[in-house]
């Protein structure tokens, strides 16, 4: 299984002419290398003509799980696959917060986009005030267990472990502690050697000084990747990094 390096762009950067100069140096940077690159930019970017078939996979930030009709302002699966992409991340952290998303929307979401072919970057991590309570493990286990709930084949499936007090903070998460967190996710999901899957990523203030450490030392399979993603020359270290 090779490792899974995703960078979000969340919603950045402002122009279509940015975004392809990113993604060509970001192309360009990884090209040779053995790990898998997904660029998961805003939705609007996806289009082939913005960005043509390269060596790195596309991802969207998000998809809604009805297949059509009317809900104003959401994409399907089936709309985001004609433009070319392969990846969803579903469940950020942003969109538990700023856009409601629960852990039953979230399951739905997953199994719609499973179940259109699409490969699922499944995000989940505890809030700053959970981990102070000693709740970590609970929530990790209830986001995992409604997320996937009903869902037998996790072929296509990849879990984030992205604690939301790392997030965008530049306090990443120590390499001890991400290793019990992804152990912990691992056993949940049956995930227990490298070649079965699903594979478990880190996510939170990754920079290419820490990144190494969560491959080799943490048993990440993979990381995902914010802030840092929007920088091609620091994105491109970091994917040396799980080399
Ligand atoms: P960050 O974001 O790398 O900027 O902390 C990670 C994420 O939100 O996926």
């Amino acid at each position: 299984m090779k490792n899974l390096i995703v960078a979000n762009w969340k919603m950045n950067p402002a122009s279509q002419k940015e975004g392809k100069e990113i993604f060509e140096a970001i192309r360009d940077g990884v090209k040779g290398l053995k790990e898998e690159v997904v660029i998961c930019p805003p939705s609007v970017y996806l289009y082939a003509s913005v960005f043509g078939q390269g060596i790195v996979s596309m991802g969207a930030q998000n998809v809604y799980f009805e297949d059509k009709g009317a809900f104003t302002g959401e994409i399907s699966c089936t709309m985001l696959k004609d433009l070319g992409a392969e990846y969803v991340i579903i469940g950020h952290s942003e969109r538990r917060k700023y856009f409601g998303e629960t852990d039953e929307i979230i399951n739905k979401k997953i199994k719609k986009a499973l179940e259109a072919g699409l490969k699922v970057i499944f995000c989940i991590g505890e809030t700053a005030e959970e981990r102070d309570a000693g709740k970590k493990n609970e929530v990790l286990e209830r986001q995992i267990k409604i997320g996937l709930d009903g869902i037998l084949n996790l072929e296509n499936l990849n879990i984030a472990y992205e604690p939301v007090w790392a997030i965008g903070t530049g306090n990443n998460c120590g390499v001890v502690e991400a290793k019990e967190a992804i152990s912990f996710i691992k056993n949940l999901v049956g995930a227990v050697d490298r070649s079965t899957g699903p594979r478990v990523l880190y996510g939170g203030s990754v920079k290419s000084e820490n990144s190494g450490a969560y491959i080799k030392e943490a048993g990440a399979n993979g990381l995902l990747v914010g802030g840092a993603s929007l920088n091609a020359e620091e994105f491109v270290k970091i994917v040396k990094s799980a080399e």
